[in-house]
């Protein structure tokens, strides 16, 4: 009271104090019941004024709400009483989770300029009553559930600037009155089912900015009004059934940043006055009928960083002019008919990572300078009419990751240089082409290499038994060539099936039903195993792999989710966020989580970047609030195996069972969901990270003092977790101190079980031929076994333990050339360092009785990590060391 009169007196100037008092008091009714309605934090309580409640901004004259905020709070309800709020001028509802209708009584808001209710879930249709809202601006009804056609009623809203409808149910068509508005800057539609064409009068009154109208099932042409007075910055029209020609009046736009005009009908040539938008980053127009040259002007823009023309009726030669886009990264005209050679003045283009020529009549030889362009990762020729020889340079593109040189008329061998291509992951394809001669024992050295194919052409000689080397090779093909010789023992190779080796008459062992005589000599076997022992040593000594690759679907998708992050970053208002994508199968196996959990809330929180915690091995980790306010870590599975699509329901009954593996020291899933090809499994949110996050990034978080005790506690725990899988015969795939979670006691808990059962290669539910976890955890007998054991495990829990002694890495190149963590705690007493010099400092000085505990400890991982298998402990002899040693 003391709070009202003393505005009263401070305004009664010039305003009548019984008028503001009511006012006011009309607010505060209204606030007060709305609170009953939508529970919103932090209002109410203590206050009585509501002017400092959060989220609320009031007029100057404190009389009344102006500005209200209640965006990300997770509210439901009933909102219609928000129309009694008079004085609004500003409303923001977005990323909640409202339901029902848009309350028509929102209309009554005549002060209203900025309205957003994005991201909730509205449905029906959009009232007309919104038309009454004549001072609006900005209105954002984007990622609702909201159905039928746009009200003509909405033709009242002549200040509208901003309109954003994306990612609903829209039909019907786009009124002519939107290009009427002379205000529009930015309009949005995509992901609707909206028809016919587009306004031709659209941008015509207005100085457009922004238009994105992608995934529709818009037809008719793309109008010039969009371009007509120059503004237009981003121009999306992806995904539609547009017709006709790109208007010359484009040239007129010189802002132009972003065009993707993909997936239409469009036909006719590409105007030339391309080169006049000199902004031009992102040109994208594949999977269209355009024809003619693929104009020269597009050299002019010197910022172009992709041009995608791919899939079109394009034909002549690639302009040389194009060497003059020293931005450009990714030049893609596959699927064309493109004739002529590739053009030496390309190799201009130092900043090309993706040249993809595939499929065209492209003739001429493989340029040998084409490494000049350094940062090349996909050289994609396949499907022409290439001579020549492979340059033996092309070992010097070292960055590759897929080399296409498929269906060519390529001569000559095979250079022994692709070996060098240390990087090479997707695919080798040298199939139909006319090569002869060996195949290089080089190619071994391609250890994360999924896909060989060198089938069709005249390669003789033996499969040399260094292939071997080849440690994630996942897809091989040898077939009609002139092999000779025993098909080496070598698991992928035997896993195979047999048509990757028919037609060589020399050929025999496994996969061929042929057996072959006693020309593999005595010494074979063990001579294998010990060459690609060495050669996996050689790999975890060269600190160049990180992961062991899984499988080529991991590879395919995690390339093209890190094009489409790129993708994204150039271009900010295509957020991939707005698909809704339809749930296949779903559950939550806890009885009392189902009201609590959401599915499609899930699945939503996957697909934004920023809820991204981190990636592992075999998932990505997203952090998902319920809007029942519960949180959830969603773990995405990476190696969506097509395999785990087929054993769908194996999958369920798996992770059902796992739902119920009762140990303290185990993440338990409590829930999946199965969209598209997509696995998400559902987990408690654990707020204290990862121990890798607490051994190893504690500089962020300066609370944390590194303390013996708990870890040693968490060291016991990841042991008893594990002794207990291996009682229930589970072997873990992947253990490292990334995949051991802390809960908010830092009680461990062993994550990616789920892995281990879903993807266990020797039960052959996957077919993944190397799976061995993560760098620098893998134990030795791996090179020759390729099985992860059960003393497998217990080595890789060693490094965790050495990681928890030392605070080091498992591999740093601190270590020296060749060593990992485990091979410098090895080699100590060589250099002369005493036990206590590999132990963390800054615990093992604080107390004799913790250095104690510490020394102990190392005993225990040294024997752990001890090179031969059986030497190794059983983990619950582990279990029962280190609890001696804290109990002592
Ligand atoms: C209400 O007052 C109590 C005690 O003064 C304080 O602890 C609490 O944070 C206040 N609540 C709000 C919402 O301001
Ligand atoms: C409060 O001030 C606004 C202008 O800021 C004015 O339009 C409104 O009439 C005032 N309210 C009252 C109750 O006088
Ligand atoms: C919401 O509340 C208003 C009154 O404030 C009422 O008329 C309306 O029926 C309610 N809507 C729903 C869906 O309950
Ligand atoms: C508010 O809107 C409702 C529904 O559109 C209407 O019936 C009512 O008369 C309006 N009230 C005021 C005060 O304008
Ligand atoms: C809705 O659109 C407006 C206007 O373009 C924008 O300012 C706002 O950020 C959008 N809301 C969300 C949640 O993106
Ligand atoms: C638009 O959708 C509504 C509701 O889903 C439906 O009744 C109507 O027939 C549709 N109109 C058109 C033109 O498809
Ligand atoms: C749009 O404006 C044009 C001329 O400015 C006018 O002839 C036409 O009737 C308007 N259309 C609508 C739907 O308002
Ligand atoms: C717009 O483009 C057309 C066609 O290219 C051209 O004739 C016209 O001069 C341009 N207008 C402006 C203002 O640049
Ligand atoms: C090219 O991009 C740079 C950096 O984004 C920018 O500063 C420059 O203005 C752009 N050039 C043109 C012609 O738009």
């Amino acid at each position: 009271m003391a709070f009202l009169l003393f505005f009263s007196f401070l305004l009664s100037g010039f305003i009548s104090s019984s008028e503001l008092v009511c006012a006011q008091l009309h607010d505060q009714a209204t606030l007060s019941a709305i609170n009953k309605e939508l529970a919103v934090p932090g209002w109410g309580a203590n206050n009585s004024d509501y002017c400092t409640w959060p989220g609320i901004i009031c007029g100057l004259n404190r009389s009344m709400v102006e500005k209200l905020d209640l965006s990300h709070l997770e509210l439901r309800g009933n909102i219609t009483l928000l129309s009694e709020l008079k004085g609004l001028k500003w409303l923001d509802l977005s990323y909640n989770s409202f339901h029902g209708s848009i309350p028509s009584a929102l209309g009554n808001l005549s002060e209203l300029e900025f309205l957003d209710l994005s991201l909730n879930k509205f449905g029906g249709s959009i009232p007309p009553e919104l038309g009454s809202l004549k001072n609006l601006r900005s209105l954002n009804l984007s990622n609702n559930l909201l159905i039928g056609e746009i009200p003509a009623e909405l033709q009242g809203l002549e200040k509208l600037q901003d309109f954003q409808l994306s990612s609903n149910r829209l039909n019907g068509s786009i009124p002519i009155w939107v290009g009427n508005l002379t205000h529009l800057k930015i309009f949005t539609a995509y992901e609707n089912d909206l028809g016919g064409k587009i306004p031709d009068n659209l941008g015509s009154a207005s100085e457009l900015h922004l238009l994105n109208l992608h995934s529709n099932q818009l037809d008719g042409p793309i109008p010039k009004s969009i371009f007509a007075l120059g503004k237009l910055e981003i121009l999306i029209l992806t995904q539609n059934k547009l017709t006709g020609g790109l208007p010359e009046e484009i040239g007129n736009c010189s802002g132009l940043s972003s065009v993707r005009i993909g997936n239409n009908n469009l036909i006719g040539s590409l105007p030339r006055s391309v080169g006049n938008i000199s902004s031009l980053t992102y040109f994208e127009a594949d999977n269209n009928n355009l024809s003619d040259e693929v104009v020269s002007e597009f050299a002019k823009c010197s910022n172009l960083t992709l041009l995608n023309l791919a899939s079109n009726g394009f034909t002549g030669k690639i302009p040389p002019e194009f060497g003059q886009l020293l931005n450009l990264q990714e030049l893609i005209l596959s699927g064309n008919n493109l004739f002529g050679d590739i053009p030496e003045s390309i190799l201009e283009c130092k900043n090309l990572n993706k040249l993809d020529l595939s499929n065209n009549r492209i003739n001429g030889s493989i340029p040998n300078d084409i490494c000049n362009m350094s940062r090349l990762q996909y050289l994609v020729l396949g499907q022409n009419s290439i001579r020549g020889e492979i340059p033996h340079q092309i070992g010097n593109c070292v960055k590759l990751l897929e080399l296409e040189l498929g269906r060519n008329y390529l001569t000559g061998t095979i250079p022994p240089e692709i070996g060098h291509i240390k990087n090479l992951q997707i695919a080798l394809n040298l199939s139909y082409n006319h090569l002869h001669g060996a195949l290089p024992p080089e190619l071994g050295k391609l250890d994360k290499l999924v896909s060989l194919d060198v089938s069709n052409n005249q390669l003789s000689g033996n499969i040399p038994s260094q292939l071997k080397g080849l440690l994630s090779l996942i897809d091989v093909d040898f077939s009609n060539n002139l092999f000779t010789g025993p098909i080496p023992t070598f698991v992928p190779f035997q896993k195979s099936p047999n048509s990757s080796f028919m037609g060589n008459k020399g050929l025999c062992g496994e996969p061929l039903n042929s057996l072959c005589g006693n020309s593999g000599g005595p010494d074979h076997q063990s001579y294998h195993h010990r060459v690609s022992y060495r050669i996996i040593l050689a790999v975890i000594g060269s600190g160049l792999a990180v992961f062991i690759s899984v499988t080529v679907v991991v590879l395919l998708f995690m390339m093209r989710e890190k094009q489409e992050r790129a993708a994204k970053a150039a271009d900010p208002e295509d957020d991939g966020a707005n698909s809704h994508p339809t749930i296949v199968a779903g559950n939550v196996f806890v009885e009392n989580l189902r009201q609590a959990i959401d599915l499609d809330a899930v699945v939503k929180a996957t697909l934004k970047d920023s809820n991204k915690l981190n990636s592992g091995t075999f998932s990505s980790i997203y952090k998902a609030v319920m809007p029942s306010g519960l949180v959830l870590t969603v773990k995405r599975l990476k190696s969506m195996d097509r395999t785990i699509i087929h054993h769908q329901n194996k999958m369920i009954r798996e992770l059902e069972r796992l739902s119920k593996l009762c140990h303290d020291n185990l993440e338990r899933p409590i829930g999946f969901v199965i969209y598209e090809d997509v696995a998400l499994l559902l987990h408690h949110y654990l707020p204290n990270g990862t121990l890798y996050q607490l051994l190893h990034e504690s500089t962020k978080q300066p609370e944390y003092e590194p303390n013996w005790p708990t870890r040693l506690s968490i060291a016991i725990g990841v042991a008893e977790g594990l002794a207990f899988l291996h009682h229930v015969a589970i072997i873990h795939l992947d253990i490292s101190s990334g995949n051991v979670l802390l809960d908010a006691n830092f009680r461990p808990l062993v994550g990616e079980i789920e892995i281990s059962k879903l993807l266990d290669p020797s039960r052959g539910t996957a077919s993944i031929s190397a799976v061995a976890g993560s760098f620098g955890y893998i134990p030795p007998e791996y090179a020759y076994t390729m099985q992860v054991t059960a003393p497998g495990n217990v080595y890789s829990y060693g490094v965790v333990l050495l990681e928890m002694l030392t605070t080091r890495l498992p591999v740093d190149d601190e270590f020296g050339e060749g060593a990992d963590l485990v091979k410098w705690v090895q080699s100590a007493p060589t250099r002369g360092e005493t036990p206590e010099q590999i132990l963390d400092s800054r615990l093992s000085t604080v107390s004799f009785g913790w250095r104690r505990e510490m020394l102990a400890a190392l005993k225990v991982a040294l024997l752990c990590t001890d090179s031969t298998p059986a030497k190794r402990p059983k983990m619950k002899k582990v279990v029962e060391m280190l609890q001696e040693i804290k109990q002592n």
